[in-house]
């Protein structure tokens, strides 16, 4: 599987910072050809992305979107609006947004639907609030991915973030803790009958890290079977802490 290694800018970058940030970036990632790249920035700097990325190998999308097409929902951005944009992958289900917002599953759901309906890949964010120990973390995990089974798996990304590793303050989680998260996510997965659960045809779902990923760390956590990717946050705001990333040696 080829390896995805993104960000989400989360709430930073006007656009015209966007601009500068990707005309830093870009350059630095000519050379890497054998893992996907992509940058998800806020709704009013995505058309940048399309600006300066086209003919680029760096796919852009988005941190949201509303689960229905068109209507009277004021302020909101729906999927057809971000697939005009060239996005290729939107996130849904950041714990920000749960915590911020009380996104529930269900509606995490709806708008993987939107998502994939406009032939965008969704990245479905999941992960345990609180540190647990992770035979308590697996109904939590199973509860998040339930809804997702009726889901096209060939343009479906899980990122597993347990929340406690996310922000200013937090610690990445080990990478011995997150293979075993991830081993078990993808036994959810391929569990008959479960969410999005597999055939022999089916493509696997690629099981990506978010949570204070940083260029230190992010060889240890690429070297945990399992993982298929990295999901960078404040450390990729340095466009250069996020090339080191993106050529991260495995
Ligand atoms: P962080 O964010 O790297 O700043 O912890 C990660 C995320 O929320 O995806």
């Amino acid at each position: 599987m080829t390896l995805l290694i993104g960000t989400s800018t989360k709430m930073n970058l006007t656009s015209t910072e966007a601009g500068a940030y990707l005309d830093v970036l870009r350059p630095l990632l000519d050379d890497v050809t054998d893992r996907e790249v992509f940058v998800l920035l806020p709704f009013t700097a995505i058309w940048v992305a399309r600006d300066r990325l086209t003919r680029s190998r760096i796919r852009w999308g988005a941190q949201d979107v509303h689960p229905d097409d068109a209507g009277a929902h004021t302020g909101d951005v729906s999927a057809p609006m971000l697939a005009d944009l060239g996005c290729s992958f939107v996130e849904v289900g950041h714990h920000e947004r749960r915590r911020d917002h009380d996104e529930t599953d269900e509606l995490v759901a709806a708008k993987v639907a939107a998502v994939q309906r406009w032939g965008m890949t969704a990245i479905v964010c999941v992960g345990e609030v609180e540190r647990r120990p992770l035979e308590d973390v697996g109904p939590q995990l199973e509860r998040q991915l339930r809804l997702l089974s009726d889901f096209d798996r060939s343009r479906l990304v899980v990122a597993y973030e347990p929340a406690w590793a996310i922000g200013v303050g937090a610690q990445a989680a080990s990478p011995p803790w997150v293979g075993q998260a991830h081993a078990a996510i993808r036994e959810l997965l391929a569990t008959p009958g479960g969410p999005a659960s597999s055939s022999s045809s089916s493509p696997a779902i690629p099981v990506i890290y978010g949570g204070s990923v940083d260029p230190n760390g992010a060889a240890a956590l690429l070297a945990e079977p399992g993982v298929d990717g990295l999901f960078v946050g404040r450390s990729a705001l340095d466009p250069r802490a996020f090339a080191a990333i993106a050529h991260t040696p495995i």
